[in-house]
Order: structure tokens, then C-alpha cells, then sequence
């Protein structure tokens, strides 16, 4: 079958969709597909028209290639594409509307909510420790800790949107699960020296992954279940990834969830390809299975 691998994009995560499309378009050309790469420009849909794949394998990450848009293009030319669909795109792009998906699965969360960057930067909205973010942004592109009062609120940069997300900063650990069709696949404990920014996700040594993470009983369990379980609320298909902090002083009861990535970064420095090889897949068995999964 004949495959174009849509990468690149204009959003804040275009670096990082370029690695992606570059890999997982490498490993499937390495299990036999003919394999067009398409960086998403505004003249995506022309470019599709003129290849006529069979199968779209959308390697966009962010706003454009992971919120609906790129999909709901997709649907009107009638090509099948991988991961998930416009809804539960769009849904999980936005990590308020999320919230209210998992909160109707009771599934446990940190408090938030959104705020004007104006108020945010004028005074603490909320008692620190708390975080400030983008609710619509992947790779951590944007996010601001807030350690303690003493400090004043954040000065938030140019590349903040006007309206932002602040949540109560969970201590502790820092989890990850892929789900794949109906099924969890592993649990990542991420590591760092200090907060996991975007040096520390794609810079190689930038964090130490423990996969399978090495937890006390019930705690991994608990993250499959719920990643399963945000997967199923969202309405997603093919590979998603959900991510955790855990607060390991309280217990089970100090799981929370952060978001589900519907289009996981499948970079080197990647976390979903380690989940994949717990279950003796390689990498382009990986992406192979999204593939054959869009087209069914
Ligand atoms: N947003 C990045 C690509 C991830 O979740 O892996
Ligand atoms: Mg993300």
C-alpha cells in the first residue's frame, strides 16, 4: 500500500513532528510500504490529491495535525489515517475539555482551570505550588512552575496564548502508559534532574526512563486501567498515551491524570516505542500496526 506520512506542521511541536515523520516513515519503508513524506503545508490537501495514498500516517503533533483539523481534511478526501479520529482529537487537545471527559469516567485529576494571561501574571491564582500552561500545546512548550509566594506571579513569554491553564503542581512522580487498540502496554517512570521540559523529552540524556517503572503493587495496574479507561471516554483509536503525576506519599489516592497525547511522539528520545518493545515489537511492527489499524 501506498503511505504518506504527514509531518512537519506549523504548530509550536513542528520540530519534533519532523523527527517523528522522519522515523516512523524510515521503519515503514523498512517493512514494505511505498512511502511518500508530506510536510503539512496549506497546500496538504492538493498534495494528497496528487500521491492518492491509501493510508495517511499522521506523525503532526500540536494544534492543526492533533486537534481535529488534519483529520477532518482527511475524512472529507476519504482517506483513511491513523491514530484518532475529530472528535476525540479535538477533545484531547484541550486539557480543560479533557478533564470533564475524565471527570464523567471517574477518573481523578488535579484542580484547574483557565485564566487570562493578564490575570495570571498580575497576582498568585492560586496558593502555590501550581503550574501555568498552554491547555491547547503539547511537549511542554510553555509551561511554568510556580514554586512558592515569595516569588511573585510568573512573567509569562510571548509565545503564551491570552487565555492559560493553571493547575495545582502534583509532587512526586512523573508517569506515563500507551494504550494500543484495547489494550494498555507498559507503564514509564520519567526521571529528571529537574523539571521535564522540552530539553529534558528530546535532548538524548535529557531524562532516564525506568520501563517497565519500577512501582509498589496496585500502582501500575492503576495506570493501565486508567489510561485504558481515558483512551475509551476520549473515543480513541489506534495508540494513545496518558499522562500521570503521582504523589507517592498518598498512596493510590495520589494518582492523578494530566492528558492524553492522541498522536505520541515516536522520536529516538520517545516513550510510546519503549512500550511497544515490552511486547517484542519493533519499531516498524509498531508503526506497521498503525497502518494496518487505520485501513481496517
Ligand atoms: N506531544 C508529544 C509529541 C508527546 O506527547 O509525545
Ligand atoms: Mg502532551
Amino acid at each position: 500500500p501506498k503511505v504518506v506520512v504527514l509531518k512537519g506542521g506549523p504548530s509550536a511541536e513542528r520540530e519534533v513532528s519532523l523527527v517523528s515523520g522522519r522515523e516512523c516513515a524510515a521503519a515503514l519503508r523498512g517493512e514494505g510500504y511505498e512511502v511518500f513524506e508530506v510536510d503539512a503545508g496549506v497546500d496538504v490537501a492538493q498534495r494528497l490529491a496528487k500521491i492518492a495514498p491509501d493510508v495517511v500516517f499522521n506523525a503532526l503533533h500540536g494544534r492543526w495535525g492533533e486537534d481535529g483539523c488534519i483529520q477532518g481534511l482527511l475524512e472529507w478526501l476519504r482517506v483513511p489515517y491513523t491514530h484518532s479520529g475529530v472528535l476525540a482529537s479535538s477533545l484531547a487537545i484541550d486539557k480543560e475539555k479533557t478533564k470533564t471527559a475524565y471527570r464523567m469516567a471517574n477518573l481523578p485529576v488535579a484542580d484547574s482551570f483557565l485564566k487570562s494571561k493578564t490575570c495570571v501574571m498580575a497576582a498568585h491564582v492560586m496558593p502555590p505550588p501550581y503550574v501555568v500552561k498552554p491547555y491547547n500545546e503539547g511537549s511542554s512548550v510553555g509551561v511554568y512552575l510556580v514554586h512558592d509566594a515569595a516569588n511573585g506571579p510568573p512573567v509569562l513569554g510571548p509565545e503564551m496564548p491570552d487565555t492559560v491553564m493553571v493547575e495545582a503542581f502534583i509532587p512526586g512522580r512523573e508517569l506515563t502508559c500507551t494504550v494500543m487498540g484495547d489494550s494498555p502496554l507498559g507503564v514509564t517512570e520519567i526521571f529528571t534532574d529537574g523539571w521535564y521540559d522540552y530539553d529534558a523529552k528530546y535532548k538524548s540524556g535529557g531524562s532516564r526512563h525506568v520501563c517497565p517503572a519500577e512501582l509498589p503493587n496496585g500502582i501500575t495496574e492503576a495506570c493501565m486501567d486508567y489510561a485504558l479507561r481515558a483512551h475509551r471516554a476520549l473515543g480513541c483509536r489506534g495508540v494513545s498515551r496518558t499522562d500521570f503525576r503521582w504523589d507517592d506519599a498518598k498512596g493510590i489516592d495520589g494518582l492523578v491524570l494530566l492528558e492524553t497525547n492522541t498522536q505520541p511522539g515516536m522520536t529516538p528520545t520517545s516513550l510510546s516505542p519503549e512500550h511497544a518493545a515490552l511486547h517484542e515489537m519493533s519499531f516498524g511492527q509498531f508503526c506497521a500496526w498503525m497502518v494496518e489499524d487505520a485501513s481496517c
